[in-house]
């Protein structure tokens, strides 16, 4: 495949940028009246403003032309027909199978995938339904009051951010927990909020081998045998497997009754759409993890069928493309204002990173440009007290998505007098940052403020200080409520974009070799840690600090 920066749009843009390189967000605004009508885009509840980055009308044409010249639709419509597209595992890449709500035929190896899905399904319904009313029973009769989900990556983080961001849809006599560290800390304080009579084990591995669950599992299967006098069958009461691996499953000694299958063309990061998601179903119950589906899946048809400048997907890539690959940004901050959202860029620190953190293409050729950014984020305002220091006055720049709800789901009052709730408060800061961030302070402003307060020599001296140089760009999501079908949308929107940029780039975004390696060395390390005598199989530093370890173990 040729590489991204041989096409003539990246020339292009490599020229456009060069052009318009001294653009001010605030010149952009002062020519342009309706910027905010021209630059923002909605899919339903959804409003995606982009008006306050450095681009103008040229640009996204310029950039809309990168994408047609690399394909990304007819690439999009190949991952939709099950073609596999993850070369260098020979696989499909199909979780938008698991959300087809339009149930139309997606074939893999001439295989209708639609059928095992939505029976899959249907299990899940079935079992979910029956923990949740209590018909499931523990060993000793008692009804299930606590899940724990054991997994790592993809079979943890979109569950844990999913039950926190939908939180107000929950059971909430049912307590959620998720044990992913192989820290025994993890398990340790994990179980000792458990009863073993009342609590359901839920094993969440696409592959059932990945050393940190297994641990884990392990851990908690003895803790329940040891309370039972070692009776295996209380296994099938207090256990059950989520993977793609039936043989390990049983060998584990879950009834494979117990087990909800996926398979191979589910990436583990695109997994909580697949049996993954079975804590979400036990905690907010099935319907509403439809409607989480029903959201996803309606976002997955505007990426496909969308017009390229109506699209939001392919427009949030592109402006990512542009500071990533022509401004020189090494981050992308996402930014909730919502409380329960605050696992989202957690969640999407794999999504993106594990997908897109890659230095060859899909041909194992070096890739000549950037790829993937670096996620991170915090919600607000907690992030305004800790890190936007640097956003609005470091050296670097900074790309932010900031996401809001209209409504809150707790209206609550701050005093007796006022009609004062938090939510404007929570909105006004939300608004507010943006607007510093692409605007600034001049130092006129400065100066005005400071007048008569102070000697004018030492207004002086803190005038550079007070200065906000703004042209910060940022993106704003304001969406009406946090439903379910909404995060679905929303997870929808992230992982389009992540795909679109992927395409663009040329990189496989569905495999994840950079993980191996250090998995590996593990492996081999661990009885050395457990042997006697002093290492010398590594690089000094490897061995120094193994043998400082080995020295001073208690
Ligand atoms: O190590 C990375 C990874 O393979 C992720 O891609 C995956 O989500 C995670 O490990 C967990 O894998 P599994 O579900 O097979 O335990």
């Amino acid at each position: 495949m040729t590489g991204v920066e041989s096409t003539s749009s990246w020339a292009a843009l490599t020229a456009h940028h060069a052009a318009t390189s001294s653009l001010h967000i605030r010149d952009l605004f002062s020519a342009d009246p309706s910027r905010f009508t021209n630059f923002s885009l909605k899919f339903e509840d959804l409003l995606m403003d982009y008006s306050k980055n450095c681009v103008t009308d040229e640009t996204m044409k310029l950039l809309y032309a990168l994408a047609q010249e690399r394909d990304v639709t007819a690439k999009a419509k190949e991952m939709y027909s099950g073609a596999k597209i993850n070369n260098t595992e020979k696989r499909a890449v199909l979780h938008v199978a698991l959300r087809n709500q339009s149930n139309t035929p997606i074939l893999v190896d001439g295989q209708d995938v639609m059928p095992e899905v939505n029976a899959v399904l249907a299990k899940i319904k079935v079992f979910t339904e029956k923990v949740r009313s209590g018909d499931w029973k523990g060993h000793t009769g008692k009804s299930i009051d606590t899940i724990v989900n054991i997994g790592i990556g993809g079979s943890d983080l979109g569950p844990v951010m999913v039950c926190e961001a939908l939180k107000p849809y929950c059971k909430r006599d049912l307590k959620m927990l998720f044990c992913s560290n192989v820290d025994g800390t993890h398990i340790a304080e994990i179980l000792k909020q458990c009863n073993v009579e009342t609590t359901l084990f839920l094993v969440a591995s696409k592959t059932f081998t990945t050393q940190e669950t297994m641990t884990n599992a392990h851990t908690a299967k003895k803790w329940v045998l040891d309370q039972y006098g070692g009776d295996e069958s209380t296994i099938a009461k207090h256990f059950a497997a989520l993977s793609t691996n039936g043989e390990a499953v049983s060998k584990f000694g879950i009834d494979t009754e117990n087990m909800f299958g996926f398979w191979d063309w589910v990436g583990g990061r695109y997994s909580l759409w697949s049996a993954i998601g079975t804590p979400i179903a036990l905690s907010i119950g099935f319907d509403n993890w439809m409607e989480m589906h029903a959201g996803a899946h309606a976002m997955d048809l505007h990426f496909l069928n969308s017009p390229p400048e109506e699209n939001l997907p392919l427009t949030l890539a592109l402006i990512g493309i542009w500071y990533n690959n022509f401004h020189g940004a090494e981050t992308l901050a996402i930014l909730p204002y919502d409380q329960y959202m605050h696992r989202f860029a957690a969640y999407f620190q794999q999504g993106d990173m594990e997908s897109n953190g890659k230095y060859v293409d899909k041909d194992g050729k070096r890739v000549e440009v950037q790829t993937g950014p670096v996620i991170w984020g915090e919600p607000g305002t907690n992030g305004q007290h800790a890190f936007y220091q640097l956003i609005h006055q470091g050296t670097k720049i900074i790309p932010c998505d900031f996401l809001a709800p209209i409504e809150t789901q707790n209206n609550v009052v701050k005093d007796l007098n006022g009609p004062t709730d938090h939510h404007p408060i929570l909105l006004s800061n939300y608004f507010a940052q943006t607007e510093a961030m692409a605007f600034g302070k001049s130092a006129d402003q400065v100066r005005a403020e400071l007048k008569g307060t102070m000697s004018d020599e030492e207004v002086e001296a803190l005038v550079p200080h007070k200065v906000f140089e703004g042209n910060r760009p940022s993106t704003s999501m304001l969406f009406q409520k946090l439903t379910p079908r909404m995060l679905g949308i929303l997870i929808s929107l992230y992982e389009m974009k992540i795909f679109a940029q992927g395409a663009i780039w040329g990189i496989n975004s569905f495999d994840q070799w950079g993980v191996e390696l250090g998995k590996a060395l593990a492996k081999k390390i661990l009885p050395e840690l457990e042997g006697e005598g002093e290492v010398s199989s590594h690089d000094s530093s490897t061995n120094g600090l193994i043998n400082y370890y080995k020295a001073n173990k208690k």
